[in-house]
């Protein structure tokens, strides 16, 4: 029997398929030093335990709501107004199985079948599947030789055809960390806006930023930018919630509610006691997500420093999220042990076999020649990470 079209060209997410190559040599005793995964390394915090122990002893329990408790999307409400001045009433607000499914549902509500969705690169690649899932074809923007990384609105006007229908910008970004102040953003909206275009801004990494910068909110800037753009979050990354799956959408009121619609659907609603634990994370003490981000701070001093001392290696600072992303163009090309890499998956695999060491390659992300690594890792695996590099590079021939 053949499979559907969306089934045969979805491909495994590149990080969790090299985070289970390097899990499965760890089972088999060996020491691996993994900055493969996408979240951070804290425990969730206790009170956010709590908080879902006694909803389960209360009995929350059951079906929620298809777009989440109200309980659960006014403190969302309240705090989208507190912490980014943004005015999204609870029915403009959809919760979701983490930020991932929120954005698949969302996408299902504004594309057909042939849009386009334009994609600066590097990006997060989960956004290009969800586009295919879609039947919308990704186009993507080359943005890996502009100095930060970053979509400049020339290059968006140039990508932007008749079929385009949503911008995804992402800042803090993953993989790069880099993060858009207001006057980029602003002549990006500007772009999209005359040209009708529909903006996803994800959001999921706000509160973890560095070097003083300040997170900003794209539909913040005007009432027609507002209109046009659909705001993601989620506690998965803030929180260290990866697990709980609780994300959110917010937006216009008529698509948040037929995102609503689509998930009572597809998958009935978001966890109940998550649910109530996410109430506890974003109203409760706050004090846990800056101890994180200042352990976070220190990590990418000590990560990005150590790669830009090795020769071959090119790392932008990161302003924001906890990736490295670095320029390893220079390690390519060249025989390690008799072997020749010329791609950063080969690059990666290598460092996995060869040293135990395990980085994602920058070529799912739309960036050849890069490779991405987490720094929600302790700091001796940094130092210890930073050795068997070098180890690496060592052999060569
Ligand atoms: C840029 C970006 N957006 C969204 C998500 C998904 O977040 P969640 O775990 O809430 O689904 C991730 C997770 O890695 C991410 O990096």
């Amino acid at each position: 029997m053949k499979l559907s079209d969306v089934a045969l060209s979805a491909e495994p997410s590149a990080t969790l398929s090299l985070n289970a190559l390097a899990k499965e040599i760890a089972a088999r005793g060996e020491n691996v030093v993994s900055f493969t995964v996408g979240e951070p390394d804290f425990d969730t915090p206790e009170n956010i335990k709590q908080a879902a122990i006694r909803a389960t002893v209360a009995g929350y329990t059951k079906y929620s709501p298809a777009s989440g408790y109200p309980e659960l999307r006014e403190v969302i409400s309240k705090n989208f107004s507190r912490q980014n001045g943004l005015d999204y009433p609870p029915g403009s607000i959809l919760v979701s199985n983490g930020a991932k499914q929120a954005l698949y549902m969302l996408m299902l509500c504004v594309l057909n079948k042939g849009d386009q969705v334009l994609l600066p690169a590097p990006y997060w690649p989960s956004y290009a599947d969800q586009a295919k899932a879609c039947g919308a074809e990704p186009v993507v923007i080359d943005c890996v030789s502009e100095p930060e990384l970053k979509l400049t609105p020339e290059a968006l006007e140039r990508a932007i055809g008749p079929k385009s229908k949503l911008l995804i910008i992402n800042s803090p970004c993953n993989p790069t960390g880099m993060v858009y102040d207001e006057e980029e953003l602003r002549a990006l909206a500007n772009v999209a806006a005359a040209n009708d275009l529909w903006i996803f801004a994800d959001e999921v990494y706000e509160r973890l930023i560095y070097d003083g910068l300040r997170h900003v909110s794209m539909a913040g800037l005007s009432d027609d930018i507002y209109r046009r753009t659909v705001t993601f979050n989620a506690v998965s990354k803030t929180y260290s919630m990866t697990g709980w799956r609780i994300g959110y959408a917010a937006g216009p009121a008529d698509i948040i509610q037929a995102a609503g619609r689509l998930q009572s659907n597809l998958t009935s609603g978001p966890n109940s006691m998550a649910q109530k634990a996410a109430i506890e994370a974003i109203s409760g003490s706050q004090e846990a997500v800056e101890e994180m981000r200042s352990k976070f701070d220190e990590r990418r001093k000590l990560l990005t420093d150590g790669l830009n001392k090795i020769d071959g290696i090119e790392c932008k600072t990161p302003g924001g999220a906890f990736y490295a992303f670095p320029d390893c163009t220079g390690l390519l090309n060249h025989s390690y042990n008799g072997t020749l890499i010329a791609d950063s998956m080969s690059l990666s695999k290598a460092l996995l076999e060869t040293e135990r060491l395990a980085v994602v390659p920058g070529a799912p992300f739309g960036a050849e020649g890069f490779l991405r690594f987490s720094y929600a890792v302790s700091e001796e695996s940094i130092h210890d990470g930073l050795e068997r590099l070098k180890k690496f590079i060592d052999r060569r021939d």
